[in-house]
């Protein structure tokens, strides 16, 4: 069989965006070459070390940068240089940033980004990714503002994420289903492997961080132990994995089935998740693959973010499952929240 390639790929289903079409292609592109950027990197986090030597500086006289920032700095460079973008909202910045240059005058969209996810599992050889989210802008000239970032989640044109594990892997969506692509490093392309993504109705498996249980609340306590318990016609007791990147929880269970929660907690009493460039992104995803994504109670896209880095609850996964989760939410825990 012939291999799509990502570039590709956008190119023969940019006749489906609503608008902009070539804008949006190009936006998209961008992304994957920033992702390889920071594959390279990824896979060698364990010589940065090795080559800073006294964690100052590299052999080429570079300074060793934390994984986190150095992704942050690739994604915004890509987008500053490809024009189709006039504001980055990222994890790693307070504030906005404005894009205004030569390229990106006629820019319609903002990203918002949370460049490395999953952070304290760089030193330790477990998968990282990156979200995207990807609005069309309100704002008029110029560069973008707040309120460009400040819309609903169902207002998204498109949103991705990638996830450097085993392999490294692209999946996006820009509301006409959801597909994924492998990067081969010996062509240095993300290849179409994953068309079409659907998740299971019913998974077998629920990711949370149970060490937090005391702090839950009693409808979460409640569905962990719906999960543990024994059942032959729903095939229960589940399956726990927990990883510590969101991303990896959720495209696990994106491909194997399952529920991923981080609810709120006593350290985080309004969960500890990101609206606008962890949960918007993600949810978009997952509903494009049939699945659901709620705060305990409401849907996470109709939510109206007030303010860029808010945080949520976050349900996300198998339908079935979220809707069972939903239902233990409304039934023990309607009044705590
Ligand atoms: P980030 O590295 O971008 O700050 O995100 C980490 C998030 C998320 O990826 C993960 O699911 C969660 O934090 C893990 O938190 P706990 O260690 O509290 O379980
Ligand atoms: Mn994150
Ligand atoms: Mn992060």
């Amino acid at each position: 069989m012939r291999i799509k390639t990502l570039g590709q790929f956008i190119i023969e289903k940019q006749a489906d965006f609503p608008y902009s079409k070539g804008e949006l292609s190009r936006l998209l592109r961008d992304m994957g070459i920033a992702a390889k950027i920071v594959h390279r990197e990824v896979n060698k986090a364990g010589l940065a070390d090795i080559l800073g030597m006294t964690g100052e500086t590299n052999i080429q006289g570079e300074q060793v940068k934390k994984l986190d920032i150095f992704a942050n700095e690739q994604f915004i460079a890509a987008l500053q240089a490809g024009g189709e973008c006039c504001a980055i909202a990222s994890e790693e910045n307070e504030e906005i940033i404005p894009v205004v240059n030569e390229v990106s005058k006629n820019a319609k969209y903002v990203v918002a980004m949370d460049p490395l996810d999953g952070s304290s599992n760089i030193d330790v050889n477990v998968s990282v990714g990156t979200i995207f989210s990807v609005y069309r802008r309100i704002s008029l000239a110029g560069a973008g503002t707040n309120e460009d970032f400040l819309q609903r989640g169902t207002e998204q044109v498109a949103a991705g994420y990638i996830i450097y594990g085993s392999s490294t892997m692209l999946v996006y969506t820009t509301g006409k289903g959801v597909n994924g692509f492998t990067l081969d490093p010996s062509i240095g392309e993300f290849c179409l492997s994953h068309p079409n993504m659907k998740i299971q109705k019913l998974g077998k498996t629920y990711s949370i961080n149970e060490g937090y249980y005391v702090h839950f609340p009693d409808g979460v306590k409640k569905f962990i132990k719906y999960c543990q318990e024994e059942d032959v016609k729903s095939h229960r007791p589940y399956s726990s994995r927990y990883i510590g990147s969101a991303v990896a929880d959720i495209h696990r269970n994106l491909i194997t089935g399952g529920i991923f929660i981080y609810p709120i907690t006593s350290q985080n009493p309004q969960g500890k998740l990101r609206l606008i460039y962890e949960c918007n992104p993600l949810s978009f995803i997952i509903e494009q693959a049939g699945g659901k994504a709620t705060d305990g109670f409401k849907r996470i896209l109709d939510l109206e973010p007030k303010s860029i880095h808010q945080r949520t609850p976050f349900f996300i996964g198998s339908p079935d499952m979220v809707d069972i989760v939903r239902d233990f939410m409304a039934k023990y825990s309607a009044v705590n929240v």
